[in-house]
């Protein structure tokens, strides 16, 4: 499904929104909210929206456990890092006990090792997975190309990225295909291309990666929208 927002502000407003009602609502079933961030820059604004709202919403969090799809193997302290951008965003101000804070140990140097650590603790079915997707169509750090995009066992392994940091642990497509929802963030005109390959039925996912996300809500504002025609994500 695609959801396409004015610009990139109401596209962060209205995933949050959905994030929360989401987690108000498996809390509600459930007891927990397992919720996997996304990285890059797109979600910042979302984290920075759920930080607003933490108020309201303090029952939540203390329920919620976080992951990550993917980490660079940077510490955890380095201004490139998913998990540091997500600490600077939010997770300083959401009472989210630390125990339930699961980030990726990227910095490990054995970064094989690294990933099979993760994926023991990752959730089977995570309730919602936040993905972003790059210019030339990667989503997570699965880049066009990468032999990654083959694994149907492993659900994270080390991969070489193209463009710096080049090693990075990430999701594989059986990780992707396992949650629950889906939430897509796709902003700015530097998108489009990628997103019209993604709804166009032609070509498959190897040049394509973010092709491979099915079943998800994608949002996206009208730069990356431009030159659209309907199509089904
Ligand atoms: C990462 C992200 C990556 C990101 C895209 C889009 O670690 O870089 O997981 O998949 O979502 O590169 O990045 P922007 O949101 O910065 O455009």
């Amino acid at each position: 499904m695609l959801c396409e927002f004015p610009d990139y502000e109401s596209l962060c407003q209205a995933a949050a929104r959905n994030i929360l009602l989401i987690g108000q609502r498996c809390v509600a079933e459930h007891g927990q909210f397992e919720l996997v961030l996304a990285g890059g820059e797109t979600p910042g604004r979302v984290y920075a929206i759920l930080a607003e709202r933490s108020r309201e919403n303090r029952k939540l969090w203390e329920y919620t456990h976080v992951y990550w799809g993917d980490e660079r193997c940077v510490p955890p302290d380095h201004e490139q890092s998913n998990y540091y951008m997500a600490r600077q965003a939010m997770l300083d101000t959401l009472r989210i006990p630390a125990s339930q804070i699961h980030r990726i140990p990227a910095e490990d140097p054995n970064s094989h090792e690294a990933a099979a650590i993760y994926e023991a603790i990752f959730p089977q079915e995570p309730d919602v997975l936040l993905l972003g997707m790059g210019a030339e169509g990667h989503t997570a750090s699965l880049f066009p190309g990468s032999a990654a995009l083959k694994e149907t066992r492993r659900r994270f392994v080390a991969v070489e990225a193209p463009v710096e940091p080049r090693r990075r642990i990430t999701m594989t497509p059986p990780a992707i295909a396992s949650a629950r929802e889906i939430l897509v963030l796709v902003s700015g005109a530097d998108k489009a291309g990628a997103l019209r390959r993604v709804l166009s039925t032609a070509g498959d996912f190897h040049q394509t990666p973010a092709r491979l996300v099915r079943n998800a809500v994608w949002f996206v504002d009208q730069d990356a929208a431009k030159g659209l025609t309907e199509g089904k994500a």
